[in-house]
């Protein structure tokens, strides 16, 4: 039976765990520490070595692959939205492999929960152009045309009243400001509907921790395209890091 280890780096926890690769699911707990405040370099190798510790895999030789909440190209960082800024133009794959004395693979956490979906869930053998969502902290897409991945888009930094629309429609600004079901859908519908209009998708995944209750806030929406919660729910990130460490 193949395995591999993923590791998901977001904005508030820090997620590990050991993914069967024949079926995309996990042969291990979800171990979960939260992200260091500031989430520094230093500090967040700190906790990626204590989550592979608390997961009994520290000296594992798996294929180990790392999904992280910033613009990855080449191994290098190239944004800092609910991180340190220092991860900017930084070498963070060479770091995080350096760190940890081994080989990785890395990835963006969006990108890694959209291929998961398009490998083992809710996008499995889906056709035309996915769009995943990740609502957590931030917000993450994916994009992924008959099942091959477009990297690094960024749609929860298109623009709402100036500001990237994340701050305004990610799960953590509900919570922020105690939105109810209701407020907070309305502001997704503006988020999904431009997404809609700009990109015509053929489907919608919804991620991130908030796809633990779909039926609170899915049905409130009206699109001309299904849109559906992930079926990994918050470990897809896990899963398709692990998955893409694996190729
Ligand atoms: C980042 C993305 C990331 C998303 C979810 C955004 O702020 O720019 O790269 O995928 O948060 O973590």
């Amino acid at each position: 039976m193949a395995q591999a280890i993923g590791v998901d780096i977001g904005g508030t926890g820090i997620k590990a765990g050991i993914v069967n690769l024949d079926h995309g699911t996990l042969d291990s707990e979800r171990v979960r520490i939260p992200t260091p405040l500031g989430a520094r370099p230093a500090d967040v190798l700190n906790t990626v070595r204590e989550v592979l510790e608390v997961l009994g895999v520290a000296e594992s030789r798996l294929p180990l692959g790392v999904a992280f909440p910033a613009i990855v190209k080449r191994g290098r960082t190239l944004s800092a939205a609910n991180i340190a800024k220092e991860w900017i133009g930084f070498e963070a794959e060479k770091f995080f492999e350096d760190g940890l004395g081994r080989h990785i693979s890395f990835v963006n956490d969006a990108d890694a929960a959209g291929v998961a979906e398009a490998r083992h869930g809710a996008a499995r053998d889906a056709r035309g152009l996915t769009v995943m969502t990740t609502l957590g902290t931030g917000i993450g897409s994916a994009f992924l045309y008959d099942g091959m991945l477009i990297p690094n888009t960024e749609l929860g930094h298109l623009k709402h009243e100036g500001e990237s629309i994340e701050r305004w429609t990610a799960y953590s600004a509900m919570e922020r400001e105690q939105l109810s079901w209701e407020d907070w859908s309305a502001r997704l519908q503006v988020f999904y509907s431009h997404v809609e209009f700009l990109f015509s998708p053929d489907l919608f995944v919804v991620g991130g921790g908030v796809s633990k209750h779909p039926e609170k806030f899915l049905p409130l929406l009206e699109l001309n395209t299904p849109i559906v919660a992930a079926v990994h729910r918050n470990s897809s990130g896990i899963i398709g890091a692990a998955s893409l460490a694996s190729d």
